[in-house]
């Protein structure tokens, strides 16, 4: 009798745990939430939360946690861009990417062959472009900053400071890159030593310099000593920026990319990021089919996802750029008529060689980078932002006396039109080298309504799989009804055009499947991960959920 009360009992709390928190869900919380690639920094964004900040406010002590915690893509020496969706409807994009500085040329990673001198613009000072971060920072404070500047630097700077645990990802992370930290660096760097998971990690001139800058404002980094020491230090690694660039630096208020898809919303960034553009059309090319009636990740689906994509990437190749640089025909890309056209030529019977859209096979080489957080905050304004160093620590140039990685995202550049950056993402002439523009780029910080109302803030890592991984998660939630922690932990896949293959996680798909997409003649390569998706989703409750990527160390943190 006893055993069979303890059996009930036992089934009853099974029950009600499930009815509390379904197993399929992520972390729930009523207020708000903040979701990144890391424990601390998500933390720290929910105590601004906490203190009455909004999600402005939390955006910048995140931003600011991530450069010291996760050092591989929070930065201080790159750049990023924000979509944001305020609590009365409003939205907007906050454009803090890097740029060429003024001395660059186009033929600057050309040899006298006019050949590409590799990992020119890849590692080392010369593939460094301006930072942006700082600026980008100081101008959210500025526009929607409700707490002082001190209050929202003090958490990175104490993080800094008392330094951080590290992960066994970290760890691997850093393992793999010390060759490259030893090619690029005049002097033995901190992330040399040997570093091992549990390890406590400390980055007292990091601290030294996110407190010099909170005190003298972003002068401190773009015209004051940190400037100095920064253009002293790249010049002396015979780099080009100059003091002339780090002054002229600004980040741009841009309007952001929306369009409706169902009874969806879609606000995503503009460029000079190509993801806004890309979703648009591929999203609008899937649209006229039954997505929902598609079983998730089967044959049909892939097609018509590849195929879309493949039609979009080689859109991307030839006509994106720097808008303040050149002419994007942004109308006509994303037409109804334009985009049914583009898919006149698709078919579930056979597949479009990509060879078949525009030219040429090519080489890939890739890497795992960048890092996306979603915020919400109790008064229901929404942020969604990806930053990065472009690849994993970026140009892998570490300047020891101020702490910080410097970005190569000179390499988003097409440093000659027609071969393939390190995404294997050919680029034309709009994304040419010149003096002060902005390369283009993946990041794609996404923000999406229903019925006016806000229903998810999401984005990715990966470079070029940026774009498709956010597609999907999207789709796992509006078409196949899947939590938002389902929805960013499901298999992915996706194609750019060039190199003309799918790449797929590699044990996450039926080997079946597998051999059906072969059959049907596409060609599958393995890349792991695609993408890792950080989202926030309003529930009809009004609660929020968290999907934080298992893929990473990524956390979602809620009050
Ligand atoms: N650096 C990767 C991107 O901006 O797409």
């Amino acid at each position: 009798m006893k055993r069979n009360s303890l059996y009930l009992f036992s089934i009853f709390i099974v029950i009600f745990s499930c009815v509390d928190k379904p197993t399929n869900q992520g972390l729930i919380a009523k207020n708000g939430m903040v979701v990144s690639a890391r424990e601390e920094a998500s933390k720290i964004g929910v105590e601004i939360l906490k203190k009455g900040g909004n999600a402005f406010d939390a955006m910048i002590a995140t931003d600011l946690a991530l450069a010291v915690c996760y050092q591989s893509a929070g930065n201080i020496g790159g750049g990023g861009f924000m979509v944001y969706r305020e609590s009365n409807g409003q939205t907007g994009a906050l454009d803090y990417r890097e740029k060429a500085p003024l001395t660059a040329t186009k033929e600057m990673y050309l040899d006298d062959d006019g050949n590409i001198i590799k990992g020119m613009s890849l590692v080392g000072a010369m593939a460094v472009g301006v930072p942006g971060t700082i600026a980008g920072i100081f101008e959210v404070h500025s526009k929607f900053g409700s707490l002082p500047i001190e209050t929202l630097f003090q958490p990175a700077i104490d993080l800094a400071k008392n330094g951080i645990i590290i992960t066994e990802k970290q760890s691997n992370r850093i393992k793999s890159h010390q060759n490259y930290f030893k090619l690029a660096n005049k002097e033995k760097i901190l992330f040399q030593e040997e570093i091992n998971t549990g390890d406590r990690l400390k980055f007292p001139n990091l601290a030294n310099t996110l407190e010099k800058i909170m005190n003298n404002g972003k002068d401190e980094f773009y015209k004051g000593e940190t400037a100095k020491k920064l253009v002293n230090f790249i010049n002396d690694n015979n780099g080009i920026i100059s003091l002339k660039d780090l002054e002229l630096y600004k980040a741009v208020w841009r309007d952001p990319i929306e369009f409706s898809y169902d009874n969806l919303k879609i606000i995503s960034m503009s460029p000079p990021s190509s993801g806004g553009i890309c979703l648009e059309q591929i999203m609008k090319m899937v649209e006229p089919y039954e997505i929902h009636k598609m079983k998730h990740n089967s044959l049909n689906y892939f097609k018509l996802l590849v195929e879309a994509e493949r039609r979009s990437f080689a859109d991307r190749s030839f006509y994106l750029g720097d808008p303040d640089f050149v002419e994007i025909p942004k109308e006509q890309l994303v037409s109804k008529e334009y985009l049914l056209d583009r898919m006149s030529t698709f078919s579930f019977d056979s597949p479009t060689p990509s060879d078949e859209i525009s030219y040429g096979k090519i080489e890939i080489l890739e890497s795992d980078e960048t890092t996306h957080y979603s915020i919400v905050d109790q008064f229901g304004n929404a942020v969604s932002v990806t930053t990065t160093l472009n690849g994993s620590y970026g140009s892998q140039l570490y300047c020891s006396e101020l702490g910080f990685f410097l970005n190569n995202e000179m390499d988003d550049f097409s440093s000659k039109p027609g071969s393939p950056n390190m995404f294997g993402l050919i680029g034309g002439s709009a994304n040419k080298i010149e003096p002060e523009k902005r390369m283009l780029s993946s990041m794609t910080p996404t923000i999406v309504e229903k019925d006016n109302e806000l229903l998810m803030a999401l984005g990715s890592p990966g470079g070029s799989r940026i774009i498709t991984s956010v597609l999907q998660t999207i789709l796992n939630v509006h078409e196949f009804k899947m939590s938002m922690n389902q929805a960013v932990n499901s298999p992915r896949f996706h194609h750019q055009w060039m190199p003309d293959s799918i790449k797929i996680e590699s044990n996450s798909f039926n080997p079946k499947l597998i051999e059906e997409l072969k059959l049907f003649g596409y060609n599958i390569d393995y890349k792991d991960p695609i993408g890792i998706v950080d989202g926030i989703l309003v529930l009809s409750s009004g609660s929020l959920e968290g999907g934080a990527d298992n893929r990473g160390d990524d956390t979602a943190i809620g009050f």
